[in-house]
């Protein structure tokens, strides 16, 4: 698909306290799935959906995530002197993916919509895209070309309506999750209106076992419905922002989840990323299948 200008947004401000120790002073986004580092799992989708201009919000601390992505002349130099080509090619690599990275910081973490809301001056008055970093989609289950984001990007270019990205999850864990309340748009096309979302609700009030996957399209109208002064929780959530844009009118579509989404956030979910990427690997699938097996 063409290239676009569109702003995402990756929050990166979070405690990460479910995967602690492991967090206490790395950043969730900078653990590894083999070798590479969640964020640039992330940041592959990004580019696949045809993507560049990536906003993080981040926070003081996390300076290696943004490193991540910055030449290294220091390392480069060493690895050319040893010779150690494939591991040089690699590094050079990152640094010269067609990204272009700006920053803003949430000095406190106070919830996912306090984090949006940092980035309102950078993406002023224009649609943006929102990716959670800590969901990770299998890139062996799904064409990131063409599906997920990508799909994402070319409903929004032809039907101009925010859009959410969707999972089909157990109706016992819907708890855990943003659930939404599906009603009709257009049938022809197989598209779906999100009518209401639900953050964490009983099972037994669920409007549906439809979660949030963590990938969004917006119009900038949602910066007016994140409530920056919530005296009532401790977090500002964006599911109550996309809660009262969708009732103050703002039609809002659903995108269904192609493959499967890694929860990178807990450490059920880093586990199973970290065994399903590894016995696809290009070098170590062969030998992670024989472990596995071997156990
Ligand atoms: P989560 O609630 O899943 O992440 O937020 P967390 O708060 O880091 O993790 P736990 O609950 O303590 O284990 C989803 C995404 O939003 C970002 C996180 O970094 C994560 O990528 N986030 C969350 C922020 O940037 N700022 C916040 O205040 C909260």
């Amino acid at each position: 698909m063409a290239g676009s200008d569109m702003k995402v947004v990756i929050p990166v401000a979070g405690l990460g306290s479910r995967m602690l120790p492991a967090t206490k002073a790395i950043p969730k986004e900078m653990l590894p799935i083999i070798d590479k580092p969640i964020i640039q799992y992330i940041v592959e989708e990004v580019i696949s959906a045809g993507l560049s201009e990536i906003v993080f919000v981040t926070h003081a601390s996390k300076n290696s995530i943004e490193n991540h992505f910055d030449k290294s002349f220091e390392l480069e130099a060493v690895l050319e002197n040893r010779l150690k080509r494939s591991s040089l090619k690699e590094i050079k690599n990152i640094a010269n993916l067609k990204i272009n990275i700006s920053s803003v910081r949430q000095s406190e973490a106070k919830g996912l919509g306090h984090a949006i809301l940092q980035s309102r001056e950078v993406v002023g008055n224009n649609p943006f895209v929102i990716v959670l970093p800590d969901r990770v989609i299998n890139q062996n289950s799904s064409d990131l070309k063409k599906e997920n984001l990508s799909n994402m990007m070319n409903i929004f270019n032809q039907e101009k309506k925010s859009i959410i990205l969707l999972e089909k999850v157990a109706r016992k864990d819907v708890s855990k999750y943003g659930i939404v309340r599906l009603g009709e748009y257009r049938k022809d096309k197989n598209l779906k209106l999100i009518e209401d979302i639900i953050e964490k609700p009983l099972q037994k009030k669920a409007p549906s076992n439809f979660a949030a996957v963590g990938r969004y399209i917006f119009t900038p109208d949602i910066f007016d419905y994140i409530d920056r002064d919530n005296k009532i929780s401790k977090e500002i959530e964006l599911s109550d922002a996309i809660k009262n844009y969708i009732k103050s009118g703002n039609g809002v579509l659903a995108s269904f989840l192609n493959g499967e989404c890694f929860d990178c956030g807990t450490k059920e979910g880093y586990l199973e990323a970290i065994f399903k990427t590894a016995i696809h690997h290009k070098d170590l699938g062969k030998y992670s299948r024989k472990v596995i097996k071997n156990l």
